[in-house]
């Protein structure tokens, strides 16, 4: 059954079928994260994530991520940002293109199955120390949570982020 973007939480047209398994993230959500590395100081931020979709003729989210230092939110200084395109594919796989400020190019696929989501990079281009990129959205309680994981030229795949986000 076809998902009315109003039901997804978002004004405009209706969402394209194929979308239905991830149209819970249409919409934006805010909440607070914790990053770490083992070469690098902890630290906690806002954060905003936006899922938009405007065009019913095709099955692909806008997507766009904002960071602020914690506390303080988005009066506080801009931390890491980046956006990009989640395409469903017609094998129900989901391909995920992003563009970061850091000079990173992601392209994953996930799996949507009780509202878990595994990105994993497939392309890393134009970053100087990022080798792999490995994400886990779960969707519990409508809350949205996720941890990332990274690689780099001198660390093996280690936690670099964990956030829950709530729907504003
Ligand atoms: C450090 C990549 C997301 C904040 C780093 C480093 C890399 C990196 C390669 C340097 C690690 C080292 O020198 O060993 C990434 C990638 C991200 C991401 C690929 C997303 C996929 C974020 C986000 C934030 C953030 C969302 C903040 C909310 C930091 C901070 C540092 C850092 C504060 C340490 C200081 C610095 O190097 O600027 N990140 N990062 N990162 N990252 Fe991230």
């Amino acid at each position: 059954m076809e998902t009315t973007a109003a039901e997804a939480g978002q004004p405009g047209p209706a969402v394209h079928p194929a979308l239905a398994p991830v149209s819970y993230l249409l919409g934006t959500w805010r909440g607070q994260g914790q990053g770490c590395y083992p070469t690098i100081s902890s630290f906690s931020y806002t954060e905003e994530l936006n899922f938009s979709h405007s065009n019913p003729r095709k099955p692909v989210i806008a997507y766009t991520q904002r960071t602020w230092r914690s506390p303080g939110g988005p009066a506080a200084e801009p931390m890491h940002a980046e956006s990009g395109f989640w395409r469903l594919k017609p094998d129900g796989s989901v391909e995920v293109v992003i563009a970061q400020s850091t000079g990173v190019v992601e392209k994953g696929t996930h799996d949507a199955e009780g509202k878990v989501i595994n990105l994993h990079s497939e392309l890393v281009g134009n970053a100087s120390k990022v080798k792999e990129i490995s994400i886990e959205f779960r969707l519990v309680d409508g809350e949205l949570s996720y941890e990332l994981q990274m690689a780099t030229t001198s660390t093996n795949l280690q936690p670099h982020l964990k956030a829950v986000l709530e729907r504003v």
